[in-house]
């Protein structure tokens, strides 16, 4: 009888991958290895977790290290290492900096978990995603990132708050990059299935007082980062971000194939080749096992290609810098 437990190795121990692990933990997830530069720090919140285990009964194999060597045997790694941005900052703004780690980590992950599906969450995430594929050379399925489970849950609880529903019961699609010109598709939002904007046009009587509460949530998704910077003053958001990556790791170990929001590498999709960019995709053992194409308006396909090109021009900066 051959039983695996499926081993998950979180690279960054901060403030994401600190929460990660713990949910990796309530989820009882296998085994979860939090691996930080930070002596002590990783051992120090593994064994902090571990030892709620007979509370939250969560029965899982739990450590923390310094040694790059956890990443044997990896079936997934979670990235978060890197700098998170201060008040003021653009996650652009981290791109020099987090990809001198983001190089080291892919070398690391190369080496140690040459089989592993890979996870990216450092910012700016597009680029970080991009820079983990070239280093480790891995098929572009296995290797994602997080941004628009997290995107879309912001959408989905704005518009929940609007009309006074479980955000549960809605549906609210981010595609393109993880930035400002992000595109939160208004057309695709449903409530259990009924589009956002009949319920709105109902709630309101007006089809122009519908679109101008509309546009104010779809503004706030795009600032919604920002909006916590500006709260937090020391770093960025962290509970939401490592619950978006937890349905990630669940919908890839458990091979439920959902459909996520995810940053996945395009090919010819939307007319975009070669390029990481947010779009819904199926989730299974695989990784990214398929990008999942739609019909979009001209206004949408606009919107979608202007994030592009933000990429686009990120990925080149990160070309000239000779990263
Ligand atoms: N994709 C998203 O949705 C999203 C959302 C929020 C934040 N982020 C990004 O996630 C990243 C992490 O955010 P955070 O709040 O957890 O930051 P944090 O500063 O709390 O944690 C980052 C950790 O990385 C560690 N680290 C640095 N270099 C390392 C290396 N070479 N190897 C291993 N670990 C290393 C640091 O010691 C630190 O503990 C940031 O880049 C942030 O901008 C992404």
């Amino acid at each position: 009888m051959s039983i695996s437990v499926p081993k998950v190795v979180l690279i960054g121990g901060g403030q994401i991958g600190g929460v990660l692990a713990q949910l990796c933990a309530i989820e009882r997830i296998g085994e979860v290895v939090l691996y930080d530069i930070k002596e002590g720090m990783p051992q120090g919140k593994a064994l902090d977790i571990a030892e709620a285990s007979r509370v939250d009964g969560s029965d899982v194999r739990i450590s923390g290290t310094n040694d790059p060597i956890c990443l044997v045997g990896a079936d997934i790694v979670v990235v978060t290492s890197g700098m998170p941005r201060k008040d003021g900052m653009s996650r652009d703004d981290l791109l020099t900096v987090n990809a001198k780690i983001i190089s080291e980590v892919a070398e690391n992950i190369k080496q140690y978990a040459p089989n592993s599906i890979v996870i990216v969450i450092s910012n700016p995430l597009d680029a970080m995603v991009t820079l983990m594929q070239r280093v480790t050379g891995f098929p572009a399925n296995r290797v994602i990132g997080q941004a628009g489970v997290l995107d879309s849950s912001r959408f989905a609880t704005f518009i929940a708050w609007e009309l006074g529903v479980s955000a549960k019961d809605i549906n609210a699609p981010v595609l393109g990059g993880h930035g400002d010109t992000m595109v939160p598709l208004v057309r695709y939002a449903n409530v259990a299935g009924i589009p956002v904007m009949e319920q709105l046009l109902r709630k309101y009587g007006s089809a122009e007082k519908a679109k101008d509460v509309m546009d104010k949530i779809v503004q706030r998704v795009r600032d919604a980062g920002s909006e916590v910077v500006k709260l937090l003053k020391t770093g960025s958001a962290f509970y939401s971000p490592a619950t978006s990556a937890m349905s990630m790791i669940k919908a890839i170990v458990r091979d439920s194939k959902r459909v996520l929001s995810v940053c996945a590498k395009l090919n010819g999709e939307f007319g975009v080749k070669d390029y990481y960019i947010g779009v819904l995709a199926k989730l299974g053992r695989q990784g990214a096992e398929q990008v999942v194409e739609f019909d979009l308006t001209k206004e949408e396909k606009a919107m979608f290609d202007k994030s592009v090109e933000a990429v686009k021009t990120l990925v080149g900066d990160m070309d000239r810098l000779g990263i």
